[in-house]
């Protein structure tokens, strides 16, 4: 894949903010984003159905084992059968949103799955670039892209196997959502993070509030800087019909 040069390894397996109203108009390479008029939206509380590898299932999930045997089923089809198939441009968004924060590495992609944003953040000759999941399988299609320096099997809503101040930057697409990961998971990456770290965390709209996003951030207060929010669409003009509508935000922020 251009633009991933690097081998990857693999390590074992409420209330408003006011920084939320400055968040400002932009447009990022073919994406545009825009300052975001957040309202509140009920998080779907769908029940359990299957273990059926699909959005409709991924967004059904409730526990960490959960998403280990869903991805686990999931990660030889995720990228042709979800990601060409429905033009889902989340990754290149965040890694274009990192980019023009001025990102640089080392980079943590947490939620890497396949490696999408990986790749999107070396095509930007963003690196080195290390990759964080709780599926084994996911991290093992993102080992084949060869955009990580090193990949490692952990979950984020558990103490982090890595050095405290070691990243420049943390990266997140798809992860923050319906039934997967919620804002407890920032406080292990603030640690990990470098004092002056710049994030850029996809979060998907109807969860910022009904999950508690936006409660995190007027609580981390001063332990962040700038924070913004840049509104984007999940799913490019391919998208079928069921997904064409459905949007995300990107906080970006830095560590202070
Ligand atoms: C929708 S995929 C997104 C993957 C990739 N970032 C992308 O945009 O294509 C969500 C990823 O989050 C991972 N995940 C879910 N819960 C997790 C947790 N508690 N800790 C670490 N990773 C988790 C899943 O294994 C999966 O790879």
């Amino acid at each position: 894949m251009r633009g991933c040069e690097t081998p990857a390894t693999t390590a074992g397996a409420g209330g408003a903010h006011p920084a939320l109203r400055a968040a400002r108009m932009d447009r990022l390479g073919d994406w545009r984003f825009r300052a975001l008029d957040f309202r509140a939206a009920a998080c779907p509380n769908g029940a359990m159905t299957d273990h059926k590898p699909d959005l409709d299932a991924a967004y059904s999930l409730k526990t960490p084992e959960d998403s280990v045997r869903l991805y686990r089923d999931w990660a030889s089809s995720y990228d042709t059968d979800f990601a060409a198939a429905l033009d889902y441009r989340l990754p290149e968004a965040t890694a274009a949103a990192f980019a023009e924060g001025g990102g640089e590495g080392p980079v943590l992609d947490v939620g890497a799955g396949t490696g999408l944003l990986g790749a999107a953040l070396a095509e930007r000759g963003i690196g080195p670039v290390d990759g964080l999941d709780i599926s084994s399988e996911m991290l093992e299609a993102a080992a084949a892209k060869g955009c990580y320096r090193k990949l490692v099997q952990a979950d984020l809503m558990r103490a982090l196997p890595l050095d405290l101040g070691a990243y420049a930057g943390i990266t997140s697409s798809g992860t923050f959502t319906h039934g997967h990961v919620g804002p407890e998971a920032l406080d292990g990456l603030m640690q990990v993070a470098a004092p002056g770290a710049l994030f850029a965390l996809s979060i998907k709209v109807e969860i910022y509030e009904a999950m508690g996003f936006a409660e995190k951030f007027v609580s981390m207060g001063a332990q962040i800087t700038g924070l913004e929010l840049l509104d984007c669409a999940v799913y490019g003009p391919g998208a079928d019909a069921d997904h064409a509508g459905h949007r995300a935000m990107i906080a970006r922020f830095r560590k202070a």
